[in-house]
Formats: C-alpha cells, structure tokens, sequence
C-alpha cells in the first residue's frame, strides 16, 4: 500500500467522473444563466465568527463539525466554510452591492468542509451548487429559487426526488413557538440528552433536529410550529405553494421539516432521494431573512436560497443511469509514427492540427507502433494518421477511419480540410 493515502472523508475524482461533474455543472449554468443567477466565488476560509453567528451556535455545524484553525498565535480564530450562505452575505454586504441594485441573484458552485463521521453520501469535503437571492424575499422571489432548484434535477433526467416543505414563520411566530416547545420538553428535561438539555435553554426548536432514535417518539408528539404561524406568514406559505401548483412541481408540506442552520424563516424545503439511503438529503434551503442582521446589517436584507450536494445528486444520476452516454472526449486523430527519425515531423503536423482544433493525440513516449495503435484504440480516436517514410517524401498521408477500417492517402492540408468539418466525439447529451 503507498505511503500516503487520501484523508478519510476526502476523495479523488478521475477524469471520467469528471466528465459527469463538468456536465452538471453545465447545466447549472445555463439553467442559473436563463434565471437571471450570475456567479460568485467566495473564498474558501472565513473568520470563524462569522458560522458561529450566522449558522447558530448551537446548531451542530458549529458545535461539532466546522474545522477551525488558528493561522497564528494571535491571529483572529479562522474556519473553512462549512456551507456557502453566510459567506455570500458577507460578501454582499461587505461590498456594499444591495446599494447599486437591490436585489441580487447569485450562484455558485464550490467545496466545503464539515468534520461529519464519514460514510456513504457524507463526506468532510464536499460540493455544492446553489443559488441565492439578496434583497427580496417574497413568495414569487421563494417560489423562483425553488423552481431553479427542481429545474435543474429535471433537465439532469433525475426522477422520483420528493421535495418537501414547512414554514418555520417569522420572528414573533418563533418566539411564541420557542415557548411551547420549551414548556412541551420541560417535564421530560431527565430523558433528554446532554445536547438536547442544553438546546432546551438555548434553542429548543433545535431539539426537533436531533437524529438520536430514543427521543424520536417525544419528538413525534411536540407541538407542530405550524400551529404557532401568524396570519401572514400563512398567507405567504400558501402562495408559494399556489406557485408551485401552478408550475407542476410537485410536493409535500412536512410539518416537522426543521432545517439545521439557525438562520431560517418561513418557508423552509429540502429535497431527498430514496436512492441515497441514510443520507438522503440531496438540497435543501429556504428564506433567511434574519441573516444580515445577525451579521451586523442596519438595514434587513430580505434573502432565499438552496444548495444541493453535487457528490449525492452525482450518486442518484448513476443509480438512475443517466450519465451511461457521457464520457471524456476523445481525440479524433491519433498521430502513428512508423519510424523514430520521424517523430519531430510528426510532432509538427500534432501542433498544426491542433492549431486547428483538432483534437489531436501522439504517443509521447517513441514507443512501437503497435503500442501506438493499442493506445489510439484505446483512446477511442476516430481516426490514426500514419507517419512513415513513403508518407514523409512523398507529402501524402495514410488516413485510416478506425471505425471502418477504410484508409486514403491526404495531403496535411487536405487532412486538415476534411477533419476541421467533423466535430471531435462529443459525449452525447441526454
Ligand atoms: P445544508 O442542508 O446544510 O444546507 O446542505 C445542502 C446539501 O449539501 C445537503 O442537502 C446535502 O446534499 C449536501 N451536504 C451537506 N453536508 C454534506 C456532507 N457532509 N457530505 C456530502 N454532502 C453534504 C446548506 O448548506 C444551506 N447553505 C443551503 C441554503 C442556501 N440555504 C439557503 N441558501
């Protein structure tokens, strides 16, 4: 076994599943693109204060998963992101961006980092695509996000996914909610756990978080947020849902769906899989518009957004069998040189018809010319241009279509005439 390995909950990912990554990513391009989303790329660590205030310090990002560093003795305590949300914020309000137009659409696509215990679907460096709308929160604006999201699966082909939907209402809902639960859980503060006693005083909604199974029936009879909701925030749940209706995407309202970041009101979501297994969680999101404040704003900035985990949303497409017609590319013309003196030349006649964009392979190593062929096939090129003596004195090319086996004699020019018309083999889209 080599020295090193790669970390436990890290993973590499070769060019064939590359070719997989690069198409999703395509299509939440275009799709973000056609919405109105324009990119963002934020970096990577973030003051770690920033997490703590804006995911919630009792939440278990922040109390158990985030890795915190200290870049030196007296430097300020830094951490990489564990989720992108309150990163774009910080960049927004930052940079002062809701002044010049007042509302912003982002996306993005990117890594993050959470120190969770490894297993199938859960990683400690992951990726997510989601987007994010500053400046307006409306049920049009939540009802938008939302269909992007479902947008995306269905271009992928992705099927069966359940989208569900709760609203967690707005500050004053909450604080009313807050104490319900917390006279609910009282009586019962000797079976809790340690986590949850302490959530109890804290931030008891989280308690309906929690995955331990002996306190699932407990939880089961809590009293419902819903319940709780004010008339407004009733209204502005029943319209995203009439949104949604009107576009056909399916759902279901989850009255205990409580997502795992503090910073969410109103309409929450998420999205799973049943091809995931215990992870089954594949995006999730909602309105957050408390945020900026918590981060220092004066003024609110209403907000709503998603992410979805590209390494789960990756895993439901290959159980589903959509990436079977997707491949690297591969070159169309594999140069074959027959004899070494020749290899300079037929290094030339690579570069003049990749000039051309052409895509072009040689063996790179002066191996035999079946070693060549062995690669060209196993490149899956189109075609093998032969390079030889009789070719190199007389201008005139071995053309040979390796799918065929039919083979002309070209002039380079009248090679690169005729391979500038055929496309290189594209991975056939869906
Ligand atoms: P989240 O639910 O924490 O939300 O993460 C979104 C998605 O990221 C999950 O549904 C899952 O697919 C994926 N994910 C999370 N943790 C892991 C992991 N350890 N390994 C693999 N995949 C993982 C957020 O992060 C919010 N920022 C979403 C949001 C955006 N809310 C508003 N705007």
């Amino acid at each position: 076994m080599p020295q090193y390995q790669a970390v436990k909950g890290t993973r590499d990912i070769f060019p064939e599943e590359a070719a997989r990554w690069k198409y999703v990513e395509g299509v939440v391009d275009a799709l973000a693109s056609l919405y109105g989303f324009s990119e963002i790329r934020i970096p990577v660590f973030e003051y770690t204060e920033l997490f703590q205030r804006g995911i919630g310090s009792t939440t278990d990002i922040v109390g158990k998963e985030m890795f915190t560093f200290l870049p030196d003795p007296n430097g300020r305590s830094l951490t990489l992101r564990p989720e992108m949300t309150a990163g774009v914020m910080r960049a927004v309000l930052q940079n002062n961006l809701l002044a010049s137009a007042p509302v912003h659409k982002l996306y993005y696509i990117g890594e993050l980092f959470r120190k969770e215990r490894p297993q199938a679907g859960r990683q400690r460096q992951f990726s997510q695509f989601g987007a994010e709308l500053l400046g307006v929160s409306s049920a049009a604006a939540v009802a938008e996000v939302i269909t992007l999201m479902m947008e995306v699966f269905r271009s992928l082909g992705l099927h069966g996914l359940k989208l569900r939907l709760n609203s967690l209402g707005d500050t004053d809902d909450r604080l009313r909610y807050r104490v319900a639960l917390q006279d609910y859980f009282s009586p019962f503060a000797d079976i809790l756990d340690e986590a949850s006693k302490e959530r109890l005083e804290k931030n008891p909604l989280r308690i309906l978080d929690s995955k331990n199974p002996a306190l699932q029936e407990l939880i089961a009879g809590a009293p419902k947020l819903y319940d709780y909701l004010n008339e407004v925030s009733v209204h502005d749940f029943e319209k995203v849902l009439s949104y949604l209706r009107q576009r056909n995407i399916a759902f279901d309202i989850d009255y205990r769906l409580v997502r795992g970041l503090d910073y969410y009101c109103n309409t929450a979501f998420e999205v799973t899989s049943s091809e995931l297994g215990a992870q089954d969680a594949i995006g999730g999101g909602g309105r957050y518009d408390g945020l900026a404040r918590e981060l220092g704003s004066s003024a609110d900035v209403p907000a709503v957004g998603f992410a979805v985990g590209m390494e789960r949303l990756l895993m439901t497409m290959e159980k589903q069998g959509l990436f079977e017609a997707i491949a690297p590319q591969s070159p169309l013309v594999y140069v074959v040189v027959q004899q070494q003196e020749l290899a300079d030349h037929a290094l030339q006649m690579v570069y003049r018809l990749r000039n051309a964009a052409i895509k072009t392979e040689i063996d790179l190593a002066a191996r035999s010319m079946k070693a060549q062929m062995r690669e060209a096939n196993r490149t899956k090129a189109s075609y093998a241009l032969f390079v030889g003596a009789t070719e190199f004195a007389t201008g005139l090319y071995s053309l040979k279509n390796l799918a065929t086996s039919e083979q002309t004699m070209l002039s380079l020019e009248a090679v690169l005439e005729l391979l500038r018309e055929l496309p290189a083999r594209e991975p056939l889209k869906l």
